[in-house]
């Protein structure tokens, strides 16, 4: 495929502390940017990472017809940049776009796109432990038009932020709460998405559960207020004695790229590992009989989270957390074909010769 490629005058990476990396405030010097116009994508661009300017009627300001994919690009050696799963994070762009109304951008674009990019910004993707190159591509209606309707233009950009760990006090164990009054995403509305508005949405929640104490929200069913979906952004583990269980696709949960990881490796590993409905009282009630081990979170930032708390309705369930957990080993088993430590026998990673 054609790019038209710029390359930035003076690198910025001089100006960056790769040992205080905070998520997602840093950008590489590089970023790809396609327009979409009378029906088609343009030739995309790669260029010096930089503001946008627009309209403010900009459709996606006012309408939210916006998405975003997040992946990592991971340091496997000076000549080796290891991209996990593109594949994946491209079908789950174009699902996302599908849903959204907007043209999904081709293939081509999207992977030889970030080709071109690590090829330019190697350099920075951190050389450090629990470190990646965290990448944001995302494309948005640009209408400068206040009309409720499909924008008929669009922008579609992939910009990278080097980032340590998602959470900056270490992997610590995370507290959940219900909400009582708030949902995350209902059957046939837009929680299956990677849209812009879930997130929104999720904020005011999220700011009360944290005003009363606790890390995240553990996300409910819409209808019912009793089937366990997600916890915080990212997809929820439960490690029975029997079993791995995470709640099944039901329509309102996002289809986490490390949630799938987790299921595959956690069967290679010999444990029986099952998508289904998980209800609350069911997790009291395995709690109660000494059942549940452990609980975790799954997402492509923050990788494995363990869950020491859930609160609900006034009932809290308390899990150990243990040195040798099953978490910790998931982690590891999920990192080290990332960097490349071991044999990827799923053919997740793709290697991109740099340098
Ligand atoms: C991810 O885990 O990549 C996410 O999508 C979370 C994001 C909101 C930082």
């Amino acid at each position: 495929m054609n790019f038209s490629v710029r390359a930035a005058d003076k690198s910025r990476i001089g100006s960056i502390n790769f040992d205080d990396l905070q998520f997602g405030q840093d950008f590489a010097d590089h970023m790809l940017i396609c327009e979409y116009r009378d029906g088609e994508w343009k030739t995309p661009e790669i260029k010096p990472y930089g503001p946008l300017t627009f309209d403010p009627s900009l459709s996606a300001l006012h309408y939210g017809q916006s998405i975003f994919e997040g992946m990592k690009a991971f340091y496997k050696d000076s000549s080796t940049v290891h991209l996990f799963r593109v594949d994946d994070h491209y079908e789950r762009l174009v699902r996302s776009c599908n849903r959204m109304v907007i043209p999904a951008p081709p293939r081509e674009m999207f992977v030889e796109g970030l080709q071109k990019l690590m090829e330019l910004d190697y350099k920075w993707v951190p050389n450090r432990d629990e470190c990646a190159l965290y990448i944001r591509p995302f494309v948005f209606g640009t209408d400068p038009k206040i009309v409720a309707r499909p924008a008929d233009s669009y922008l579609f950009l992939i910009i990278n932020s080097p980032v340590g760990p998602y959470y900056k006090t270490g992997v610590k164990p995370v507290t959940l709460t219900t909400s009582p009054e708030y949902v995350r995403a209902v059957k046939g509305g837009t929680g299956e998405a990677k849209t812009a508005g879930n997130y929104a949405a999720s904020f005011k929640p999220a700011k009360e559960a944290v005003n009363k104490g606790f890390t995240q929200v553990l996300w409910l069913d819409a209808i019912e207020h009793r089937y366990v979906e997600e916890v915080g952004t990212m997809n929820i583990f439960f490690k029975f004695k029997d079993r791995l269980a995470t709640p099944a696709l039901s329509g309102s949960v996002l289809s986490g790229i490390n949630r799938r990881s987790v299921l595959e490796l956690a069967r290679e590993m010999g444990v029986q590992a099952v998508e289904e409905r998980i209800s609350i009282d069911d997790l009291f009630a395995a709690q109660e009989k000494g059942e549940l081990e452990e609980i975790f979170g799954s997402g492509t930032a923050a990788v494995i989270s363990p869950v020491s708390t859930i609160h609900h309705e006034g009932k809290t369930i308390d899990v150990e957390m243990k040195e040798d957990s099953f978490a910790k080993k998931m982690r590891k088993a999920i990192t080290d074909i990332q960097y490349g430590k071991v044999h990827d026998r799923f053919g997740w990673v793709t290697p991109v010769k740099v340098g």
